[in-house]
């Protein structure tokens, strides 16, 4: 067997190690830096407890972006040297972050044992490549990302760093080839192994769905399809499910060929960076060639994040999960015996609180970001939840699930359609989605985004934001003399919130207005940028009237934006004119 050896190496603290929302994620050059990564794993390393570190089975692998395949070998090489037994890769490095979170669930070794956790090595839906970014992050031995208390701990130890430990002598393990590594180090055996990036991924989404109705809806003639992998890590997933399992056709998979550098592009799939999807389900500027498919879908780079279309038609996220849940138990064999509870962040919109009122089901209104999810779905408090930030999701794993969502959806309409798929006209997306609207109102929705905007500036406006709210008579005063016709605020606060489970309480999560006809205006601040601040002001107005629910929603919401620029004075606090996107 192979002999390796330990070596302690000395090193200094350096700056700007804080994780964000989803881990640390910074740009190539700086991961690149001496010391760098090494400093990061060894603090994570040494903020677990030892018995999650000494003699355990760790994933490590991820969206496959660049500096990818270096920080895997050296992952490889520190976790050898602190007393890690095991290591799982997926092949050539790749498995989304949503298998990762099933892996470690769900895997077992041949001698019974499981992952103990797992680093991603992913920045989401951030461009990748050598000047773009990279991430870290670590999930925990649920599956789901690290909670605040390790994340704090491992950021305390990165300031104050003096060693590492790493086995230099360790040969490079080839991650292209399946199988495993044995290697004999000072405290005894040590192994890679390397292994299919879907097997187990598929295993687990088919025992939620029924495989045998969706082939029968993507083999129907009447049913056309598409997705973009974005030259993300979904790509794989979605030719093994889509094509092989459920015999859609090949040329429905656009960019599924994970690469480097997403080919150039930016992997996050909306209406502005998904361009060659929303070209081809005809929402693009020009007329399409060929007439759209029936269903289009992209996931973000690491496959987490979800959007869905119909035929030339935009299904919102906050629509998604609401309709998702109110068709669940019928088309989802998963959760046929009823759902524990549902949830969403709070800026998304309340269009899920108005199916939960209706089904009875407990509801959560959760800060942003994925880790509260966990914590209620550990207590078996919720099944399905979701964000305005294209993320949905179940309690199947700790993280949200880009495919999931897709199947979620292809079941949804395969159900609806069940009778009639060789006979009458197909129920569409959008037919589901308007007889939804019809059902519950609908939620005008926007949310828009000012990327990379100076940090003291955006602070500004949000302590601005903050000090008009003392005083509710005077900026009802202010927004009539905008706009007469825009209902009064009854009510605005800064939104906090109490973990029911574990007591936690988040504070300063988002700034909001309440109108009184039941639209609401919310300010945050990203926590996922990686230069400057990114400011998000999201949009919402309630319409139940069925006659007034089919309007174009920047119409619809035109006032509101209006007014919610002018309240938070944007242009004089940012200098722009416009949002980076809108969405
Ligand atoms: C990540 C998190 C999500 C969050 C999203 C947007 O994807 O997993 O939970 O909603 O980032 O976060 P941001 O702070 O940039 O709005
Ligand atoms: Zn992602």
């Amino acid at each position: 067997m192979v002999m390796f050896t330990v070596t302690r190496k000395e090193t200094s603290p350096i700056d700007s190690q804080k994780p964000g929302t989803s881990g640390l994620r910074k740009k190539v050059t700086v991961f690149k830096q001496p010391n760098y990564l090494h400093n990061f794993v060894q603090a994570t390393f040494n903020a677990l407890p030892g018995e999650q570190v000494k003699g355990v089975t760790l994933v490590v692998s991820g969206d496959g972006r660049y500096f990818s395949k270096d920080a895997i070998q050296i992952i490889i090489k520190m976790a050898a040297a602190n007393g890690v037994k095991r290591i799982w890769v997926g092949q050539n490095g790749l498995l989304s972050t949503p298998a990762v979170s099933c892996i470690i669930r769900e895997r077992y070794a041949a001698d019974g044992a499981k992952a103990s956790g797992g680093f991603i090595l992913t920045a989401s839906h951030n461009p990748g490549g050598p000047h773009e970014d990279f991430g870290i992050k670590y999930n925990m031995g649920n599956g789901g990302p690290a909670p605040e208390a390790i994340t704090d701990k491992i950021y305390a130890n990165t300031k104050t760093i003096k060693e590492y430990f790493i086995s230099e002598d360790l040969v490079d393990v080839d991650i292209s080839v399946l199988g495993v590594s044995s290697f004999q180090g000072p405290e005894g055996t040590f192994e890679v192994e390397v292994f299919d990036s879907t097997t187990d991924y598929v295993k687990l989404m088919k025992s939620i769905f029924d495989f045998e109705s969706l082939r029968k809806l993507l083999s129907s003639p009447k049913f056309t399809f598409c997705f973009d992998g974005l030259h993300g890590v979904a790509g794989p997933y979605a030719k093994r499910i889509f094509v092989e399992e459920l015999s859609a056709h090949e040329r429905s998979l656009l960019n599924c060929v994970p690469k480097e550098d997403f080919g150039g592009g930016h992997p996050d799939p909306n209406l502005t960076y998904a361009k060659e999807l929303v070209a081809r389900m005809g929402l693009g500027k020009e007329a399409p060639k060929d007439e759209p498919p029936e269903f289009g879908a992209a996931a973000d780079g690491d496959a987490d994040r979800n959007m869905i279309l119909g035929k030339r038609f935009f299904v919102t996220p906050s629509d998604s999960v609401a309709i998702i849940a109110a068709n669940a138990v019928q088309a989802i064999p998963y959760f046929s015996s009823g759902l524990k509870g549902v949830a969403r962040s709070m800026p998304t919109s309340a269009a899920l609180d108005v199916v939960a009122r209706d089904l009875n089901l407990k509801f959560f209104e959760v800060p942003t970001g994925w880790k509260f999810f966990g914590n209620l779905m550990d207590a078996g408090l919720c099944s399905i939840c979701g964000e305005e930030s294209f993320g949905t999701g179940s309690d199947h794993i700790r993280e949200k699930d880009g495919i999931w969502a897709v199947l979620a959806w292809l079941s949804i309409i395969a159900y609806r359609n069940k009778d009639s798929l060789d006979g009458r006209k197909l129920v569409s997306v959008e037919d589901i989605v308007r007889q939804h609207w019809a059902t519950y109102g609908r939620h005008y929705y926007t949310r828009y985004d000012y990327e990379n905007v100076d940090a003291g500036a955006a602070k500004d406006l949000m302590a601005h934001l903050v000090k008009l709210q003392a005083s509710l008579p005077d900026v009802n005063k202010f927004i009539k003399g905008i706009r007469s016709d825009v209902s009064n605020i009854v009510q605005a606060d800064e939104f906090e919130y109490k973990d029911p489970v574990d007591g936690s309480v988040s504070k300063h999560q988002g700034i909001r207005y309440f109108f009184e006809d039941g639209s609401r205006l919310v300010f945050r601040l990203s926590g996922t940028g990686s230069e400057g601040a990114t400011i998000r002001l999201y949009i919402e107005q309630y319409e139940k009237d069925s006659s007034k629910i089919g309007r174009d929603s920047q119409k619809a919401l035109a006032t509101l934006v209006e007014v919610a620029l002018k309240l938070s004075k944007m242009q004089e606090f940012t200098g722009r004119s416009a949002p980076t996107v809108i969405t």
